[in-house]
């Protein structure tokens, strides 16, 4: 049976025969935040279906596609969906994609999600950089044999999230006025939203916003030694922040607001990765 790496090669040799160049940075797209990709210029869409290995992803707001274009000239990949681990796949499968784009020879990774605000410091719509992040997923994706052509057993998360492209987004949202908020990112497992005593221990644990995604992709990049910047929207306020019942078509429609702000950002922060 073929490995983790044989599959991934496989499927970067693919991406390789269909993509007009090796991407220099890839970016995932959170729930309702696939607008981005329609932005690039002179795009390739690769449905994940054909792509060896890959699982399909099945969440509402979440297409199932690759965007390989151009922002100002450099050459980006967008995943319009991407697989979390409520859906049913281990870790490992989720975070394969991640595997095939160091193989391809992409090195640069931007991770973005929907989170539910936890700090009374963020409102629906705010845009919060990822300063670092707590695992609640009790799991993580290196669980079992490690592979040493990835990287280590036990890697270093002192600077998951770059500060170099931290500066920049800094740097960049303050430049084209565009609020920034910053905050730690807390995973868990889902698809049920938390109880309001589950975000009490939680901002107590010291996270700004909650989510159910991010942390694995992360790992498994600063594995493989990839840079990241994570970004999050903040579609709604987490459970008993305020007595308001959260759902996902809220999540969705938050994100199509900030939709133009966050693109935009995001031009802007690729330019200087
Ligand atoms: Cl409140 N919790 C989690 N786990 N994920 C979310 C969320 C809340 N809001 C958007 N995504």
């Amino acid at each position: 049976m073929k490995d983790t790496y044989e599959k991934a090669l496989e499927a970067a040799q693919f991406l390789q025969s269909k993509l007009p160049e090796v991407p220099e940075i890839l970016v995932v797209l959170g729930s309702g935040l696939g607008a981005f990709a329609d932005t690039l210029e002179h795009p390739v869409h690769v449905d994940y279906r054909l792509i060896p290995h890959l699982p399909t992803s099945t969440v509402v707001g979440h297409y199932g596609r690759q965007v390989c274009g151009y922002s100002d000239g450099k050459c980006v990949a967008a995943m319009q969906g991407r697989f979390h681990f409520y859906e049913g796949y281990t870790l490992q499968q989720a975070t394969f994609y991640l595997r095939v784009a160091k193989l391809l020879g992409i090195e640069k990774l931007i991770l973005t999600n929907a989170a539910g605000g936890i700090d009374p410091s963020l409102a629906p719509g705010d845009l919060m950089l990822i300063e670092d992040h707590i695992n609640l997923m009790a799991a993580n994706p290196l669980q079992g044999l490690n592979d040493e052509r990835f990287g280590p057993r036990f890697p270093d998360m002192t600077e998951a999230y770059d500060p170099s492209y931290r500066a920049i987004a800094r740097e960049e949202a303050a430049r084209l006025g565009i609020p920034l908020k910053s905050g730690v990112y807390a995973a868990l497992l889902g698809p049920s939203y938390e109880t309001p005593a589950e975000i009490r221990m939680i901002r107590a644990f010291g996270a700004h916003a909650v989510g159910m995604s991010t942390v694995p992709e992360t790992i498994v990049a600063r594995h493989m030694g990839m840079r990241v910047l994570g970004i999050s929207c903040i579609t709604n306020l987490a459970a008993g922040v305020l007595e308001r019942p959260i759902n996902h078509d809220d999540v969705l429609e938050v994100g199509k607001q900030v939709a133009a702000h966050f693109t935009q950002l995001l031009h802007a922060v690729i330019r200087r990765m």
